[in-house]
């Protein structure tokens, strides 16, 4: 199987071999493994200490473990990831169809276990951060009529999700890269060096500073679709920022704004993966210590065979000076 860094963001160069025996025997990467950067380096160490508590406290974890590495080893997973990528990556009708019921029926699976679409009476409302093709904003909003409801989501024409939410719905959703949210990050115009190979992109303020929703969903995942090469110069191997840090961008954007905006007691849903992973633990850890329960669900219905799970963080005090500090981290990253 093609090896890739252990949280699938860029691929590899810059750190080198780092020889990993209790990384790959666990199937988090394979033999070929680099850590694209140092900081990465960083967090594979301290996921080695995790890695090794749970393997020697988990007989499912061993289990699990077990199966990964064979993964690894398998043609057919190679070809069953494939065929899961040729899907993700077709925009069709169809496909797009499909996939917004799929979104739908895991928004009523996490629903039923968790409750987390649930909202307090009017006036409440639902921010979600990637929202198309829009299965988890329709659940909201069916199972909350009339709340407000506001969606943002990459724009197909550059390579996103279509909106597929009905005609009475639709006009919630704002397309645009969230990457680029820089005025709702705090990042001042004078901030930004006229020579960025995004300068042109970043974005004006989309969210007032007091907007604050009941419910927010954290559920983008990078697209390979999406033209990310601004800056990268012609040489075969060459990289920039967002090759580089595109998952911590998209990730911490999500996680940054969600909370910023998320009323004192309401509910925010994210998209995780590997339990087991150094920054997948600590984000886990900063909402529990702001949240009356946080609560993780693989959902049944998809996900079954990735690494990816929901955190489902409720009774979140959103004002506590935690969630402040979680916010000024995440905007730093
Ligand atoms: C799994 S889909 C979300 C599905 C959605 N929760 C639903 O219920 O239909 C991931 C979404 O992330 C969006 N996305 C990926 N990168 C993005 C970015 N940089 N800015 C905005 N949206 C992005 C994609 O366009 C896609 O709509």
């Amino acid at each position: 199987m093609k090896d890739i860094s252990i949280d699938s963001s860029s691929q590899d160069g810059g750190g080198g071999p780092i020889h990993d025996e209790t990384l790959v025997r666990v199937g988090l990467c394979g033999p070929a493994y680099q850590a694209s950067h140092l900081a990465q380096r960083e967090t594979d160490e301290k996921t080695k200490e995790v890695v090794k508590y749970v393997l020697a406290e988990a007989e499912e974890f061993r289990t699990l473990s077990e199966l990964r590495r064979k993964g690894w080893e398998s043609s057919d997973g190679d070809k069953a990831f494939q065929e899961q990528r040729k899907r993700a990556d077709n925009l069709d009708k169809d496909v797009s169809e499909f996939n917004y019921k799929l979104m739908g029926r895991i928004a009523e699976e996490l629903h039923r276990v968790t409750g987390a679409f649930a909202m307090p009476p009017r006036p409440c409302g639902v921010l979600d951060l990637c929202a198309a093709p829009g299965g988890f904003l329709n659940t909201a909003m069916r199972l909350n009529p009339g709340c407000r409801a506001v969606g943002f989501s990459l724009d197909p024409a550059e390579g996103g999700y279509s909106n597929l939410l009905s005609p009475f719905r639709r006009r919630c959703m704002k397309f645009l890269d969230v990457t680029m949210l820089a005025a709702d990050m705090g990042v001042a115009d004078d901030d930004i060096p006229a020579d960025h190979p995004d300068a042109a992109k970043f974005l004006p303020r989309q969210l007032a500073e007091a907007d604050a929703f009941d419910l927010v969903l954290c559920d983008g995942h990078i697209l390979r679709t999406q033209d990310r090469s601004a800056g990268r110069d012609a040489s075969p191997n060459s990289k920039n920022y967002r090759d580089l840090y595109e998952l911590y961008r998209l990730k911490y954007v999500q996680l940054a704004l969600g909370l910023e905006h998320l009323r004192p007691g309401g509910t925010l849903v994210v998209l995780l993966h590997k339990a087991e992973t150094w920054t997948t633990l600590c984000t886990v850890r900063r909402l529990a210590r702001i949240s009356r329960q946080v609560r993780l669900h693989k959902p049944r219905v998809s996900h079954t065979t990735r690494s990816s799970f929901y955190l489902v963080a409720q009774g979140v005090d959103s004002a506590h000076p935690e969630a402040a500090a979680a916010v000024a981290k995440w905007k730093a990253v």
